[in-house]
């Protein structure tokens, strides 16, 4: 069971059994505790709305990676069957900030919106706030909402996300600020309610948390040790979303390269994949994020034999340097990397190539950064997130002293980011003139009449089209490549 509609269901006879006296406390298993509390949280917002005599809005802000936006689709979920609408305004009767805390500007921007709400708050005072997220994990930014931001209703983290619906629950019955953080967990709840943002794709989990404690890396600090969910159940799941429209999968973990290690029954991602391409209906699978160290020959195979994973590999190189690679303890030097993309190259010579680079990592000389630079060169990427070293405390590089001074990692930043654009644009120049099959997202905000799809690779092509396309797969010749994206034309089937 996992469908709004069968959840739904439930639910109703849950609220029987209460309204009836035969269901007098919450069920100690999971997920029908929550259900429980859904039922109650519903009858709840029910009455609110009565009393207002309006519908009741819920906002959720998002932010950080994939993993996030996938929680986010979960706490939608449970918001719209208690009874919420969705607004993308924070003037809401709820928001619910999921927070990312990898590097510190992410950090400054919730304390930045927190500001903002706390306005609209003295004006709607039944108005509720949720922080969650990777920035809870922190004792020092909780200690700081108890402290500074007083009118946060709720507070909890990335292993007990499951349990909004129960901690919802507390914070409307006790009417106090409610904060639930766990260390850690090994619980995996399946079947709660979720709102995909799109109807033709998904992100998919395949497992939690991350063992590899890169030195710069806050990560599996907040998100905790690694645990992969059960094949069948992620099976389960896409069979379920493809009966619902689901064309495109993304499958998610931090390091999907080492998937199935800690299962009873233990397999490899690549053997995980196999059975994925098995569903029928499904059209494309993508993944993220893959490190480098663990991608095996035997996923490299895979790839290239599937007609359904997608031409396209994020390989996180984080510097070029082995030295500085070693410092940030990723377990792989500039050749190893090199290497393995020589051999991913070979197997599928059309492969689009993305990675993440940080710049400015305690101790980096001029020479290490360009090193990393030769690494850009060679691999020339389709795209790289270029990212400035951000100091997480509790990390081990936050500790060393030889932290690079500001003008200096701004200028290599800008030189690389030159570097990385000149690729790109190469890069994209390759397939002009190509037709490819699209996969159409949406309606193009800029261009009238047009839509925008994306391509094998994730590069967009925008071109003529309208609405009724969108969720479709279809032939679009790339007429004119345009740096990161495509103007192009439908093709006849
Ligand atoms: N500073 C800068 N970038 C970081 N990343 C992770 N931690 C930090 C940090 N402390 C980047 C890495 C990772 C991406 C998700 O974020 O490049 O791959
Ligand atoms: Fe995602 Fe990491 Fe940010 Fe958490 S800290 S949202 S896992 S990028």
């Amino acid at each position: 069971m996992n469908s709004i509609i069968e959840i739904s269901e439930r639910l109703v006879e849950i609220e029987k059994l209460i309204a009836e006296g035969r269901m007098n406390c919450a069920p100690e298993s999971e997920p029908e505790r929550q259900y429980y509390y859904m039922a109650k949280l519903r009858e709840h917002i029910e009455r609110k709305k009565q009393e207002l005599g309006r519908p009741l809005y819920a906002c959720t802000k998002t932010f950080g990676c994939q993993m996030n936006a996938r929680d986010s689709e979960k706490l939608v979920g449970i918001l719209k069957i208690i009874g919420y609408e969705e607004t993308d305004s924070e003037k809401a009767d709820f928001v619910v900030y999921n927070t990312c805390t990898v590097r510190e500007n992410a950090n400054l921007k919730v304390y930045g919106h927190l500001g903002l709400l706390s306005n609209y708050k003295k004006k709607n005072p039944d108005m509720m706030i949720a922080m969650c997220g990777c920035m809870m994990q922190e004792e020092h930014v909780v200690e700081k909402i108890k402290k500074s931001y007083r009118f946060v209703d709720l507070v909890f983290g990335t292993h007990n996300i499951y349990k909004f619906a129960e901690l919802l629950y507390n914070r409307v019955a006790k009417n106090a600020m409610i904060i639930d953080i766990w260390k850690d967990t090994n619980m995996i709840v399946e079947e709660l309610p979720l709102e995909r943002k799109f109807k033709f794709k998904s992100g998919v989990n395949i497992m939690f948390g991350c063992n590899n404690f890169c030195s710069y890396c806050i990560v599996p600090y907040v998100r905790g040790r690694e645990r992969s969910r059960e094949p069948q159940d992620i099976i389960n799941e896409i069979k379920m979303l493809v009966a619902d429209g689901v064309v495109e999968i993304m499958l998610l973990g931090q390091n999907v390269n080492s998937y199935g290690k800690n299962l009873d029954a233990p397999m490899t991602f690549a053997e995980l994949l196999k059975e994925v391409e098995k569903i029928e209906g499904l059209e494309r699978i993508r993944f993220m994020t893959s490190h480098p160290k663990d991608l095996s020959d035997e996923l490299i195979e895979v790839m290239a034999n599937s007609k359904k994973i997608c031409r396209q590999l994020h390989l996180p190189v984080q510097s070029g340097s082995s030295r500085v690679l070693k410092e940030m303890n990723r377990v792989y030097d500039k050749e190893h990397y090199l290497n393995l993309v020589d051999k991913i190259k070979k197997a599928m010579p059309d492969i689009s190539l993305t990675t993440d680079i940080i710049v400015g990592f305690p101790g980096e000389t001029e020479e290490d950064f360009l090193e990393t630079m030769d690494v850009v060169k060679k691999v020339k990427y389709d795209s790289a997130f270029t990212f400035i070293y951000s100091k997480r405390t509790g990390t081990p590089a936050a500790a060393k002293d030889n932290q690079i001074p500001e003008d200096v990692v701004k200028d290599r930043f800008d030189r690389l980011l030159a570097e990385v654009q000149k690729n790109a644009n190469e890069q994209t120049k390759r397939f002009e003139g190509q037709v490819q099959k699209v996969l159409v997202e949406e309606l193009n905000s800029q261009l009238e009449g047009y839509v925008t799809g994306r391509l094998s690779s994730g590069l967009l092509v925008h071109f003529p089209g309208d609405e009724s396309m969108i969720g479709k797969i279809v032939s679009v010749e790339l007429s004119e490549a345009k740096g990161f994206y495509y103007l192009g034309q439908l093709c006849k089937s």
